[in-house]
């Protein structure tokens, strides 16, 4: 049975050309002109991409006394109405656990849900020697990925004794460390000095986590991988002082640096969480929302390749939560800034907001686009060319993307398993019109087509193997 996507662009990282995709089974076999298939997909006047990949996620995660809202399901059905196709979750480790009784969890959440395929980062929050003896064998687990709080404080938080630890184990095993880089135990302090003066309203959230806080723990994490030789990915960075870390490191030769930032963060501010009432809350995410400067910084970090990934942080929770079967949100908070449960919803939006408000203004280019959202996460997270690439031999993860195609987002209309959306109202130009995973068509249109169960666990090679 084959396929062909005929009569598009194709973009990749690196090219833009006209070409038809033939796809047999679940992938690609050849990319040129004219080519034929037994059914056809029409993509005149489209682009064709890879399939967005995010690799930052929190689906079905217990997290501020509360579960965030989307499960491997309903994520995966928002996630493919937005053109990705597929995401690296969190499997968080529960204190004492071992790394595979933590999998093993997560892989439970996903199964006979997943409709688009997926894989497991570990969060590692308790590092006996046992666990550090095992972290090698996440390459046979296939989740060659951590990360490590340096916030939470009394929840999910390492200290520095375990940061390095697992820094020089990753080191030796061709690991990937992930950092949440944010200085948790000054934070608390400032916490507790805003909650003991009366200061309880949401945006007190973003005055506790100064920039400056995440600009030093970023730094702290670089010098310590430079140290124990790891690979660093630092996730959602969100402003001036964290980038110039990371430039910094680049700049004095260290070439084991990444970063990613995340879509939301070019267009909020700490002045988002200051809205009418507790309408912030929906604002209210870790690290939290900066300064206008912040975001012409970031614009300037993924043109320049300071940064290498846009992803989402999709951590959904509820506005008006525990109500008609609907888990606790952010009204958990009602009364404390402290109690809101940090997340917002994104997996949905990502595609679409960057290039409306990316590529179609100039800020970066269209296979830049491309690069930061499908390729550079396949490339970084070891599955390169499998995913994130369209040429003979990739799965056939695919969307045909109407460049001219308009969408007005709205949580009415969102998948998203919330009650709003940050982007509500927000007019959009460029959609997918259709959207593929290992050959089978998830979305056309407005219509979902996928299947729960459909989707697979991507086990995914050691960094940069
Ligand atoms: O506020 C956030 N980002 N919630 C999810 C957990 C995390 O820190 O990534
Ligand atoms: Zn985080
Ligand atoms: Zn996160």
């Amino acid at each position: 049975m084959t396929t062909v996507i005929k009569g598009g662009t194709v973009v990749t990282a690196s090219d833009t050309f006209p070409a038809d995709v033939l796809i047999e089974g679940e992938q690609i076999v050849a990319v040129g002109k004219a080519l034929s298939g037994d059914t056809t997909i029409d993509a005149s006047g489209a682009y064709v991409i890879p399939g967005g990949i995010d690799v930052h996620t929190h689906l079905d995660m217990p997290f501020g006394g509360t579960t965030s809202s989307d499960d491997f399901f309903t994520g995966h059905r928002a996630a493919a109405f937005g053109g990705t196709t597929m995401h690296i979750d969190f499997a968080i480790q529960p204190k004492g656990a071992t790394l595979r009784e933590t999998l093993n969890i997560w892989h439970a959440k996903a199964r006979g849900k997943a409709a688009i395929d997926y894989g497991f980062h570990v969060a590692i929050t308790d590092l006996p020697d046992s666990v550090l003896a095992e972290m090698p064998r996440c390459v046979e687990y296939g989740a060659t990925s951590m990360k490590l709080f340096l916030a939470y404080k009394g929840a999910l938080q390492v200290d520095d004794t375990t940061l390095f630890r697992a820094m020089q184990q990753a080191a030796a095993h061709d690991l990937l460390i992930m950092v949440h880089a944010e200085n948790g135990d000054a934070i608390d302090i400032l916490i507790k000095e805003a909650l003991a003066a009366g200061h309880l309203t949401p945006k007190y959230h973003a005055l506790t986590r100064p920039a400056g806080l995440e600009a030093e723990a970023t730094g702290r994490a670089i010098r310590l991988a430079e140290v124990a030789g790891a690979n660093l990915y630092v996730v959602h960075l969100t402003n001036a002082g964290a980038l110039e870390q990371v430039r910094l490191a680049h700049a004095r030769g260290s070439t084991n640096i990444y970063a990613e930032t995340c879509t939301q963060y070019f267009f909020f501010t700490k002045d988002d969480l200051a809205r009418e009432g507790f309408e912030g809350a929906k604002w209210v995410c870790s690290p939290p929302f900066r300064e206008v400067s912040d975001q012409v910084a970031l614009w300037q970090g993924v043109a320049d390749t300071s940064l290498q990934v846009i992803s989402t942080d999709h951590c959904p929770f509820w506005f008006e939560g525990g109500v008609q079967g609907r888990s606790p949100g952010k009204e958990l908070g009602q009364g404390s800034f402290a109690a809101i449960p940090n997340g917002c919803p994104g997996i949905e939006e990502r595609l679409m907001v960057l290039y409306t408000h990316g590529v179609r203004v100039g800020k970066i280019s269209l296979n830049r686009w491309v690069e930061l959202c499908c390729t550079n996460p396949a490339k970084l997270f070891g599955c390169y060319p499998q995913k994130g690439l369209i040429a003979p031999g990739a799965d056939a993860d695919i969307v045909v993307w109407g460049p001219e195609t308009t969408r007005t987002i709205s949580a009415a209309t969102n998948h998203q398993r919330t009650d709003y959306s940050l982007y509500e109202g927000w007019q959009l130009i460029g959609a997918p019109r259709t959207v593929l995973s290992r050959g089978r068509v998830l979305v056309e249109g407005d219509t979902w087509a996928g299947e729960q169960g459909a989707g697979r666990f991507v086990h995914r090679r050691p960094f940069g193997k």
